[in-house]
């Protein structure tokens, strides 16, 4: 693949930098302000905004407030998609309900743009980044397990991973995210969550007992399905618009002491064995402690396929897997291991740090026909893609069984299995042209869908995968959307929540 200097990552670091190191000099001197260009100005230093940091009081000790290089260092590193991240004007890290509630006051009251972040794995540029107040959840970090092992209380600004480690030999297990690096909070509030456990027990939210959470007016609570069960549901799909939560308590399952499962890669010669064998696993099946994710990528010119399994148990029973037999792997690393090993073995790291972006189709189910459809679909911009500085670009198939599922903001009770599609490049000269291409590629693959049979018109598309511009009632109905207002409307009736960015249902 050809990768010309302009596009390089690290030249697009280096203009972030510029970004920032620009407010830091206009911040500490205002005598030379004035002396830049006006656009410069008003694009890097904004009083109203600074004001708002500087009347920022935290009462804990642990909780952090930085600005300029700091903060944006910070925020360069923190985010899986350079496009998703942004210098803001300050960085705030609260380590206390008290002092997240006092970053919330200050942003309602002095009407600051800010936005919320978790684990910054958003494909949405502003979903959660801001050149105004970034409140970073990182100072949360709690993970406890129940005396009787039935539930986890988790602060929101832990990563998945942090909660296995924690769980591993325990007896226990949640029903939480598969790959390394996802956080808590935009995976819970921003959609619900696919794990590796949702054949068996639904989307992470469909564990959830109850949150805490400070609401837009300042004040805090913890919220459980019968002491407020709109805010209950709202919560479980509707994003950052109702507060930001700090706190979830997630039901326990029992776990064996080791699971089994891990990576398998192929390269393109194999392609159509891995189809094949996808199709027939779609078809046969019935285990739901048995899941799959193969992902059809381009990478460095060629395309290939990782291949997640699993297995909820040390050995899967004879046949569950055999149809992936008759292709020859690249590398192949499927074996009985601890929980929280399957989860880090995912290459997910391998590919953040360019820009990207995200997005979905939601299926019935994956014919051999439609994944052939989707593998064209890759071959054509895997051709195209050094054109327009691509980086990685992939189609991950998720053949779920009909799941179980809660009532939800984001309705899933129709079992919707998502595909989840990732472009990722370096230039931010072709963040126009991706970001159109990747509608367009799911557009055709819904149509094909379509075409085959497949009865999409209830399935709505994930939250957590769709890119920012899709049309809202194919994320939530129109029911969902009617809740969703009538509740905005009592719970934050200044629209506090407004200031920062989501779906607007
Ligand atoms: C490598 C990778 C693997 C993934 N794997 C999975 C997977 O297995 N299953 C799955 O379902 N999804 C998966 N996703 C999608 C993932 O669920 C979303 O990207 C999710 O939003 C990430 O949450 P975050 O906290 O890391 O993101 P952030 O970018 O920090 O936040 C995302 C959104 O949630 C809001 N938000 C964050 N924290 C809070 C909070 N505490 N209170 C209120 N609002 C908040 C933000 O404002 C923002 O709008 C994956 C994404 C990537 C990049
Ligand atoms: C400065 O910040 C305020 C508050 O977030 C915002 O309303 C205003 O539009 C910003 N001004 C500029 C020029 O960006
Ligand atoms: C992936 O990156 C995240 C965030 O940088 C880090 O916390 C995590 O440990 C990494 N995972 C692996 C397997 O290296
Ligand atoms: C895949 O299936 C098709 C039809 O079902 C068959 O013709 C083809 O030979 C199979 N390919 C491989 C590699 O198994």
């Amino acid at each position: 693949m050809v990768r010309s200097l302009s596009s390089s990552p690290l030249l697009g670091l280096g203009a972030f930098l510029v970004l920032a190191v620009s407010s830091v000099v206009l911040l500490l001197s205002p005598v030379h302000a004035g002396t830049f260009p006006s656009p410069l100005r008003q694009r890097f230093v904004n009083a109203t905004a600074i004001d708002a940091c500087r009347s920022i009081r935290f009462t804990s000790k642990d909780s952090r407030l930085d600005y300029g290089l700091v903060s944006a260092l910070g925020v360069w590193l923190s985010f899986y998609m350079t496009s998703s991240a942004q210098p803001p004007t300050c960085l705030v890290k609260p380590a206390t309900p008290e002092d997240l509630a006092a970053v919330v006051k200050v942003v309602g009251q002095k009407r600051i743009n800010f936005a919320v972040t978790s684990g910054g794995h958003t494909g949405n540029p502003g979903f959660s980044s801001t050149n105004g107040i970034l409140i970073s959840m990182k100072g949360f970090q709690r993970v406890v397990l129940s005396n009787d092992k039935s539930y986890v209380d988790i602060g929101t600004g832990n990563i998945w991973d942090n909660v296995y480690q924690v769980l591993e030999g325990s007896g226990v297990n949640i029903n939480g995210g598969r790959v390394s690096g996802v956080g808590l909070g935009g995976f819970i509030t921003s959609g619900g969550g696919f794990s590796w456990l949702t054949n068996q027990l639904g989307l992470t939210v469909d564990t959830l007992q109850q949150f805490s959470i400070v609401l837009p007016d300042g004040s805090h609570q913890t919220v459980t399905p019968s002491s407020n069960p709109d805010l209950f549901w709202a919560v479980k799909g509707g994003g950052n618009q109702f507060g930001i939560v700090y706190d979830v308590r997630l039901a326990t399952k029992a776990q064996s002491k080791q699971v089994w499962g891990g990576l398998k890669t192929y390269t393109f010669d194999q392609i159509p064995a891995i189809v094949n064998a996808t199709a027939a696993f779609d078809v046969k099946n019935e285990d739901p402690k048995a899941q799959i994710i193969p992902t059809f990528n381009f990478f460095l010119g060629q395309p290939g396929v990782s291949l997640l399994a699993f297995y909820d148990g040390e050995n899967p029973p004879a046949g569950t897997f055999d149809m992936f037999d008759s292709a020859r792997p690249f590398t192949a690393d499927w074996k009985a291991r601890g929980f929280t090993d399957l989860v880090r073995s995912a290459p997910s790291n391998a590919t953040a740090g360019h820009r990207g972006a995200f997005h979905t189709v939601s299926l019935t189910s994956y014919s051999q026909s439609l994944i052939e459809f989707i593998v064209a679909e890759l071959n054509h911009y895997g051709s195209i893609g050094w054109q327009h500085s691509a980086f990685f670009l992939s189609y991950d198939v998720e053949p779920f069984l009909d799941y179980p599922s809660k009532p939800a903001a984001w309705k899933h009770d129709n079992s919707p299995k998502p595909l989840n599609i990732y472009f990722a490049w370096d230039s931010p000269l072709d963040d126009a042209f991706w970001r159109k291409e990747i509608v367009a590629t799911a557009d055709r693959i819904t149509q094909k869908a379509r075409d085959e049979g497949q009865k999409l018109d209830g399935l709505l598309l994930y939250p957590n995968y769709a890119i920012d511009s899709t049309p809202i009632d194919r994320i939530y109905d129109a029911a969902s959307r009617q809740r969703l207002r009538s509740i905005k409307a009592r719970i934050d009736p200044t629209n506090v929540m407004g200031l920062t960015t989501f779906f607007k249902f």
